[in-house]
This record gives structure tokens, C-alpha cells and sequence, in this order.
């Protein structure tokens, strides 16, 4: 579960990192519908619109034993816009997770992505896991751009030449809970068989 974390950005508005609540399903559906179509696509691997109310339900009501997503929300307590959303979702190894995450358009660019993946990392440890991946559409520059930025090792799909697998290993100095998740070494997921679960 993430800590709650108060930053500024660069423009000096201020940001907010919390954990989901089940009431931020309005404004988590305003930003999937806000994000450009390109966005979306990049986000969700697909044209949509928008998610279905199943999905949206499972976004914001998150199953805390596998899963972990928070928001950042920009602006002062009495007037807040939720701009950002990341997660990750445990994999069948209980070692490692896949993650994604997306920024209201408006707000890229101000250092929302780097410190989200940065509170994923940081929770992912604490959780005791080894890894984080995703799958990354080739095309898309930006989210390419931020992994490199964050230390990502990016390395094309072996099996869909659209796909950039990322992932990084765990900080052993950060895994201070769940020790007895540390134990004995388990090969990463194959990077030939990722799947968008997140
Ligand atoms: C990818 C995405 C999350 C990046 O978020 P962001 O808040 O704009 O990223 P940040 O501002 O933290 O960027 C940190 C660094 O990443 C790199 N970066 C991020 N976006 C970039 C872009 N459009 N072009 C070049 N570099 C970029 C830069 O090195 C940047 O540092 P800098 O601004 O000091 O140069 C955002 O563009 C997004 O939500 N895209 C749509 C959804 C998506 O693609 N999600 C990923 C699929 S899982």
C-alpha cells in the first residue's frame, strides 16, 4: 500500500500520491476519456474510448494481496484534479509484476511519470518483489523515453515485433517487508510471454 507523498512540480503546483479509493472512479474514467486517443491506445494496447464500468470497478477497487495502484492528484486539498494513475498487478511467480501507468496530457512533461515510477519501485521492493516489467508499445517514444530515463532495461519482443518488453530488478536495500518473500533466486518471467494484465 503506498504511502501518502506531497511534492511540488516544476511550475510549482502542488502533487499528490495516494493510494486508490473506490470514489475516485468518476474522475479516473474523466481521465481515461481525457487522455488523447493516441494515449489511450498507448495506455490500454487497443482504440477505446474509454473502459467498460467492470473494468473501471476493478481499477479503483484493488485487490491488495496482488495488486497495488495509486493516483496523483494535482492542486491544494480543497480543489484537486486526479491527473495520473499507476499500478501493478503480482504475477503467477509472486516474484515479479507487471505495471503501467498514464498522465493526463496537460500534466506530462513535469516529472509525474518518473515519480510515480520511482513510489512503484519503492513499494514493489518493500513488497518483497524481485521485478517490475510491462509491455511497451514500440511506437510509443514517450513511455520509451521515461523507462530509459528511470534505468529500464528496453529490449524488443522476441514474438511481437510491436512490443518493447521493460524491466528492472529490485533495489535489495529498499526490500525492508515481507523478508521471507526474499529468499531463494526464481528466473524472471519469460520476456517472451508477456501479457498486458494491468
Ligand atoms: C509515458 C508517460 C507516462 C510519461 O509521463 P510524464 O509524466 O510525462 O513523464 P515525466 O515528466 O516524468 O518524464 C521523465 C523523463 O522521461 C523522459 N520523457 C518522458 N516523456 C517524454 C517525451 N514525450 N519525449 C521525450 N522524453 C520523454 C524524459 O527524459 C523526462 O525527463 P525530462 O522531462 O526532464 O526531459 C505519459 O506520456 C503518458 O501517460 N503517456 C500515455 C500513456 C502511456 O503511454 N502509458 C504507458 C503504457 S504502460
Amino acid at each position: 500500500m503506498p504511502a501518502i507523498e506531497h511534492w511540488t512540480l516544476r511550475d510549482g503546483t502542488p502533487a499528490t500520491l495516494r493510494p486508490i479509493h473506490a470514489s475516485d472512479a468518476p474522475a479516473l474514467d474523466a481521465l481515461i476519456r481525457g487522455l488523447s486517443p493516441e494515449d489511450r491506445r498507448r495506455r490500454f494496447h487497443g482504440s477505446i474510448s474509454g473502459v467498460t464500468p467492470e473494468r473501471l470497478h476493478g481499477m479503483v477497487e484493488v485487490d491488495e494481496t496482488r495488486e497495488c495502484a495509486f493516483v496523483v492528484l494535482t492542486g491544494t486539498a480543497s480543489r484537486q484534479t486526479l491527473v495520473g494513475d499507476a499500478r501493478y498487478v503480482v504475477d503467477a511467480t509472486g516474484r515479479g509484476a507487471e505495471f503501467a501507468l498514464m498522465v493526463a496530457g496537460p500534466w506530462q512533461r513535469r516529472g509525474i511519470g518518473e515519480r510515480a515510477i520511482a513510489a512503484l519501485q519503492r513499494i514493489a521492493a518493500a513488497a518483497g518483489l524481485r521485478w517490475l516489467y510491462g509491455s511497451v508499445l514500440a511506437d510509443n517514444a514517450p513511455m520509451l523515453a521515461l523507462m530509459r530515463h528511470c534505468g529500464f532495461l528496453c529490449t524488443r519482443s522476441r514474438i511481437d515485433r510491436h512490443l518493447v518488453c521493460v524491466e528492472a530488478g529490485m533495489d535489495p536495500r529498499q526490500r525492508f517487508a515481507a523478508p521471507s518473500l526474499a529468499l531463494s533466486p526464481v528466473p524472471a518471467p519469460s520476456l517472451t510471454r508477456l501479457a498486458l494484465h494491468v
